[in-house]
């Protein structure tokens, strides 16, 4: 299959995705700052900060599922934000989507879970819905459990029906949102393996949220850290560890045992104080 990445130079070099002076609270509670972020075609950026810091906030207004109260979102340069529902659907089509929590129907088969955004965006038969299934459960290492319920499967099986179904529509972008969490490290490696080889295959550039900076090595070209609603920090994971930044350094060394530790975090904020 030939990569989905454009052939023009002038496209290769816009981001794919670009949010601009993002704003979003809920109540009170200010979340998201004037975001700025491009995401370059081709990469995998891994996006840290810590829980709470609008991460999944962050990946929500890339597909519609959450509105900016500022600011503005671009994918392959159309603006997207003020998209009326009906006129994100095309645009969804070129987004997968793997959930925090796999987000699977569970009174469902897999097959009809993985069959569900084919019926709702394309005019694929049954069989055609049924061989894209297939494909998309062999393209993650899964096959053989088209007719099992997702109850049934261990976590990691049901990450990867979740990627199965984020790539059956054959994106151009993937948003993963703690791909590896609640996995054990061999099951975490493989789920990172996989997200390398879409990209490698299919040409997908990738947003992936974590908290563990193995599965971000692994995987992350590049590396960004939301802090205070804004980003704090962008580059190769190594410059952010080296960063002369306080808060950078305290976020990156709080999180290489793989957990954030309030005290850390709180110990970095100290060194900001006055
Ligand atoms: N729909 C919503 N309504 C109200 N508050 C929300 C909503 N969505 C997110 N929030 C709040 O916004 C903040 C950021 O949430 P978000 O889920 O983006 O955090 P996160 O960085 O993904 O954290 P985690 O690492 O724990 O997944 C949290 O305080 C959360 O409670
Ligand atoms: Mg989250």
């Amino acid at each position: 299959m030939p990569p989905a990445s454009p052939a023009s130079t002038e496209t290769a070099q816009t981001p794919l995705l670009r949010f601009e002076g993002l704003c979003k609270s809920f109540g009170d509670l200010t979340v998201l700052d004037g975001l700025d972020l491009d995401i370059m075609r081709g990469d995998t950026t891994v996006v840290l900060g810590p829980s709470g810091s609008g991460k999944s906030v962050l990946l929500k207004h890339a597909v519609g599922l959450l509105t900016p109260d500022a600011g503005r979102v671009y994918f392959d340069n159309e603006r997207v934000d003020n998209l009326r529902e009906h006129d994100w659907w095309p645009i969804r089509t070129r987004i997968g989507f793997l959930f925090q929590m796999a987000a699977l129907f569970d009174s469902m088969t897999v097959r009809e879970n993985l069959a569900f955004p084919l019926r709702e965006h394309t005019s694929m038969s049954r069989r055609e819905r049924d061989d894209a299934a297939r494909l998309a459960l062999s393209r993650v290492d899964l096959e053989g459990v088209e007719d099992t319920h997702p109850a049934q499967l261990s976590g990691g099986q049901r990450k990867r029906v979740g990627l199965a179904r984020a790539i059956i529509l054959e994106p151009e972008l993937i948003l993963y949102d703690e791909p590896t969490t609640g996995l054990d490290p061999l099951r975490a490696a493989g789920i990172d393996a996989l997200i390398n080889r879409l990209k490698d295959d299919m040409g997908i550039t990738s947003l992936v949220v974590t908290h563990d900076l193995v599965s971000a090595e692994r995987v992350g070209d590049r590396a960004v850290l939301l802090w205070d609603g804004k980003v704090r920090a962008q580059g190769q994971l190594n410059a952010l560890r080296s960063s002369d930044d306080p808060v950078v350094k305290g976020f990156m060394t709080a999180n290489e045992g793989g957990v954030t530790t309030l005290r850390a975090l709180n110990a970095a904020e100290g060194e900001l104080a006055p």
